[in-house]
């Protein structure tokens, strides 16, 4: 590790602990403990190992058991999360291609696609599955993404966000690529019980709403409106974390 990269850990293990400390013990015992342990460098690759093997293959199946899949064609059918007028869009972490595939049903026909993604073998998967030459597929890191300033009028981030340890430059850049105005449907890993369960199996972190909501505004992301994906999952705070954001 260069004594650069070191620092920068040592000072993230901080704020993870301080964080950390203000969870519940038992979410804490929980939780993984990698990210924030290891170099930035480490954790990206353990996280490209995971999503590249058989957890990775598996990915589309736990969505579907899981309700994930149903459920978020759901936000899109009702306009929860709004396509209509959407020019270009970019799906972040697209994994098994879960979000693109309502992207696909839901979006203007004119607009254009963009699936993103840190795991090559992810966007094969996705490819795959989708069956459709609208999409383009683009393999990088969410903190460092190919795209110019104000590319995008709406982009889905769904699940992705918690394999940052800190969220800060992956905030950033998304807000950098989003044009003034512009949407996103955030989706992450809450801290709540069933969240830390989450960040076991894949090797994740879990975010505070409110903390998570006062980083979005130091980075120009406005938080525009909570969605649950039904009332139920409302009165037992389960499925994480849904928010609309818009750049400012
Ligand atoms: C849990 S899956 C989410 C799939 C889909 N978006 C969904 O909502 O079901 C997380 C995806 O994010 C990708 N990912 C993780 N870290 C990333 C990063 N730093 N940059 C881009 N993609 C990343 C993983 O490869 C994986 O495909």
């Amino acid at each position: 590790m260069s004594p650069k990269t070191e620092r920068r850990s040592v000072g993230r293990h901080r704020k993870t602990d301080a964080a950390q400390r203000r969870k519940p013990v038992l979410n804490r015992l929980v939780e993984h403990r990698l990210p924030g342990r290891v170099s930035l460098d480490e954790y990206r690759d353990k996280v490209r190992d995971v999503y590249d093997g058989p957890q990775g293959a598996m990915l589309a199946a736990c969505s579907l058991l899981s309700l994930h899949t149903p459920l978020g064609a759901n936000l899109f059918r009702k306009r929860k999360f709004d396509l209509r007028g959407a020019r270009r869009i970019l799906d972040v972490g697209s994994g098994a291609g879960q979000i693109a595939r309502h992207l696909l049903k839901y979006a203007d026909k004119e607009a254009e696609l963009i699936c993103f993604d840190l795991s090559c073998e992810m966007l094969r998967r996705a490819r795959n599955r989708l069956r459709s030459e609208r999409p383009r597929f683009v393999a990088a890191d969410l903190s460092r993404m190919p795209f110019a300033d104000a590319s995008f009028d709406r982009v889905t981030c769904g699940y992705v966000l918690e394999h940052l340890p800190d969220p800060r430059p992956g905030l950033a850049e998304l807000s950098r690529i989003m044009e003034p105005g512009a949407r996103m449907l955030l989706l992450t890993t809450e801290d709540t019980f069933s969240g830390a369960w989450t960040s076991r199996m894949w090797c994740c972190r879990t975010y505070n709403r409110r903390e998570l909501a006062r980083i979005c505004g130091e980075v120009g992301l406005r938080w525009e409106r909570e969605i649950w994906y039904t009332p139920m999952h409302k009165a037992l705070r389960a499925g994480g974390i849904c928010v609309e954001l818009v750049k400012i």
